[in-house]
């Protein structure tokens, strides 16, 4: 494995370069203290100078220190002591990856007992760091002919207490969390051409061998027999075949309920009809990184043996303009027996999400949760920084924020209510698939997907169309244009809590 927790001395170690981190003083005026007592005392001078100032995100490489067996010392900035969480550790491991990476070192250690020194949580900060470097590690360029070469970096995590069993599995933990989360951002970043609906089924199916997870795979003459007609109608203007996943995991008794997630998976939205302008289409492979995550969860789960009943499933397809496309103002009833107007061809998301919810209505569930790159209004309300959800369920709301916090993921509680739920009636049906009101499209969807969810269950709808890709250069271990894998860590955490 390219990460391990090892128990020894960072002086035994033979390696071409030490990572070791520095913490800036709460007094004014006093200088920086280095984690490492040793090195401390080498690095008088650059302390003394304020060369070095332990702020975080800082990142000094000394370049042939020489300290011990390592070359190099690289000496990331942590900030101040009481202000240190497991976010701030995630990031600074991040960055202390970008030095390693920027020396060409392809081996380094990391001492890690310099975090936890007045901290007690060893055990979160140890999930902190795998998350942190796992993270890194993630690199999309399997479609170059000239493969990068840098990828495999091994960090060596030392720690006088790294026999300790809760900071193992802690460790353990988070690379789980990570490498399924970065398995989803291939899912993402995959172009749609090499990831259909079939493809996505496919790889979800070679994923889950020897995990223990069942995955059925529904055909497009199933998913018509299974009265998918919202999930069918966003097909029919396309030549690939719809695909709906159901992902089953079974950690507890059989008659515990099981929490369900529901993905979007837009393997490729044009708008269909109601086309989208050209200018950044092709990010709309990226549609169907709701789907994506759901399986990233699934994964993660089932790889740490949780002891939850918990299904996955993933409406897939993609939303183009064939001869046989729903055109707008046609009706389809969904599986709920609810019939709806397809007045914008691209408030796609909402229609197959439907049907994924009236299936998951019928598993009698604990609860449900969906994650979608549903509209661009989330966008504009939130950028890239918070994902937006949406539910009426106060006890679900509080897990939510409970989970987010455990994973250090931003999330943003939105409104939903009867106000919402009204600009969604349809003149010739039931439902129409867009607003007669003005503005809040991220709620008058959610209220649209409400329909569709059994009532009493208590239900969550993550609107990831901000957070889902290209999240910037403000996460120093997500890519800046690529797919985040949102919510996955989130996700996990909110299924322990339904234990
Ligand atoms: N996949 C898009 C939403 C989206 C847009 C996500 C931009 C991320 C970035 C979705 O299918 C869509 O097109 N929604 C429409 C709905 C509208 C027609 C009511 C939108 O948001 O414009
Ligand atoms: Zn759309
Ligand atoms: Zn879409």
């Amino acid at each position: 494995m390219a990460f391990n927790l090892l128990n020894t001395d960072i002086e035994t170690l033979t390696c071409p370069a030490l990572v070791v981190f520095s913490k800036s003083s709460s007094q004014k005026d006093k200088g920086a203290k280095i984690t490492h007592p040793e090195l401390h005392k080498k690095l008088q001078a650059p302390l003394a100078d304020k060369a070095i100032t332990g702020h975080h995100q800082e990142s000094i490489t000394l370049r042939e220190f020489a300290y011990q067996s390592y070359r190099h010392v690289i000496v990331i900035g942590l900030g101040k002591e009481n202000e240190i969480t497991h976010e701030t550790v995630r990031q600074s491991v991040a960055i202390a990856y970008e030095a390693i990476k920027a020396l060409g070192a392809k081996e380094a250690a990391l001492h890690f007992d310099g975090i936890t020194t007045a901290k007690k949580d060893a055990a979160g900060f140890a999930k902190a760091v795998a998350e942190g470097l796992m993270l890194s590690s993630y690199a999309f360029n399997e479609l170059m002919s000239k493969k990068d070469d840098a990828k495999e970096i091994s960090v060596h995590v030392v720690s006088k207490s790294a026999a300790d069993k809760s900071i193992k599995a802690a460790f353990g933990e988070g690379l789980v969390l990570a490498s399924c989360t970065n398995f989803s951002r291939r899912l993402g970043d995959m172009p749609g051409n090499l990831m259909t609906p079939t493809i996505l089924a496919d790889t979800t199916l070679a994923a889950a061998k020897g995990t223990g997870l069942k995955v059925t795979v529904w055909d497009k003459a199933r998913i018509k027999k299974e009265k998918m007609g919202g999930l069918l109608g966003v097909s029919n203007g396309s030549a690939q075949e719809p695909r709906f996943i159901i992902i089953e995991y079974k950690g507890a008794a059989a008659s515990k309920k099981p929490v369900v997630f529901v993905g979007k998976g837009l393997t490729f939205d044009c708008g269909g009809i109601s086309i989208k302008p050209s200018a950044g289409m092709e990010e709309m492979k990226f549609d169907m990184c709701g789907g994506a995550n759901v399986i990233g969860t699934l994964l993660a789960i089932a790889k740490l043996k949780l002891k939850i009943n918990v299904v996955g499933l993933v409406a897939s397809t993609e939303n183009l303009v064939g001869p046989a496309a729903t055109k707008p103002g046609d009706v389809h009833t969904a599986r709920n027996g609810k019939t709806f107007e397809v007045n914008n061809t691209d408030a796609e998301g909402r229609l197959i999400l439907a049907d994924a919810l009236s299936y998951a209505t019928e598993l009698e569930p604990q609860a449900i949760v969906d994650a979608a790159t549903l509209t661009g209004a989330m966008v504009v309300a939130l950028g890239n920084t918070h994902t937006g959800y949406f539910t009426r369920n106060s006890s679900l709301k509080t897990k939510i924020e409970k989970s987010a916090i455990e994973s250090g993921e931003c999330v943003w509680n939105m409104p939903l209510c009867d106000f919402h739920v009204k600009d969604m009636k349809g003149t010739y049906a039931d439902l129409s698939n867009i607003s007669s009101g003005k503005g809040a499209g991220s709620a008058t969807a959610a209220a649209f997907l409400e329909q569709f969810v059994g009532e009493g269950i208590p239900w969550a709808h993550f609107d990831i169309a901000g957070t889902g890709w290209a999240v910037g250069s403000r996460l120093p271990y997500c890519s800046k244009k690529g797919a985040s894998g949102v919510m996955i860590r989130t996700f996990v955490e909110l299924a322990k809590l339904h234990a």
